[in-house]
């Protein structure tokens, strides 16, 4: 199954409509812009609808949206076909999405697949049996200071995992099977960008920053 094609026609649902909670954050939407121009609020709204659709989009979710904000079907169809982060078809309820760019390739997203492979069985493109996990390689995710690294997506977040190697990949992927949220960001402990052994510059204002940094 690829995340780019349209999901098979036996795993199509006949039917979406927004629940009544998604409805007012689709009004929200639409009300940032000026009347008539209810159509620059498409990437929210599918974004929306891929959220209430266990994180895929079906056609008759498209079709829903463009006709909420009375936008020509195949507009809408345009849009959700062009960027990445619309998955077509299922593509697990933790879809993984690993960097092989060349910054994260470098810095070792080869390891990251392999612990991937070893942990989940997965390789690109495919979904575990119980659609728990998925896995895509993707394009350069801007983060490539913390490199290598990976997006995990599911119905109700999508973070960063960074500074990865196989040891950390695998371990966060087993907090995922166990039911944990594994940590955010660098699995390295660093903050943010900073240098791996801490910062080099500013120094003068270390100290508030230690203290920050404590506090958490
Ligand atoms: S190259 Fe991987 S995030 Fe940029």
């Amino acid at each position: 199954m690829s995340a780019r094609q349209p999901a098979p026609d036996h795993i199509q649902p006949r039917e979406f409509k927004f629940t009544k909670d998604n409805m007012d954050i689709v009004y929200h939407h639409i009300n940032k812009y000026p009347e008539g121009r209810q159509q620059s609020a498409l990437l929210p709204v599918l974004m929306l609808a891929q959220r209430q659709h266990e994180n895929w989009l079906p056609r008759v979710a498209v079709e829903h949206v463009a006709e909420i904000l009375n936008v020509p079907y195949i507009r809408a169809w345009e849009v959700a076909t062009f960027y990445t982060m619309y998955n077509l078809a299922p593509m697990g309820r933790h879809h993984i999405q690993i960097c092989g760019t060349t910054p994260c390739w470098l810095c070792g997203s080869d390891e990251v697949f392999r612990a991937v492979k070893d942990e989940l069985g997965l390789t690109h493109g495919h979904v575990t049996d119980d659609g728990e996990f998925g896995m895509t390689e993707v394009e350069c995710l801007g983060s490539c200071a913390t490199a290598p690294m990976m997006q995990i997506s599911t119905s109700n977040w999508d973070h960063y995992f960074e500074d990865l190697d196989y040891e950390n990949t695998r371990k966060l992927l087993q907090e995922l099977k166990s039911g944990k949220m594994p940590k955010i960001g660098s699995q390295k402990g660093r903050v943010n960008t900073e240098p791996m052994e801490g910062p080099t510059t500013l120094l003068d204002q270390q100290s508030d920053y230690e203290k920050s940094k404590k506090a958490g």
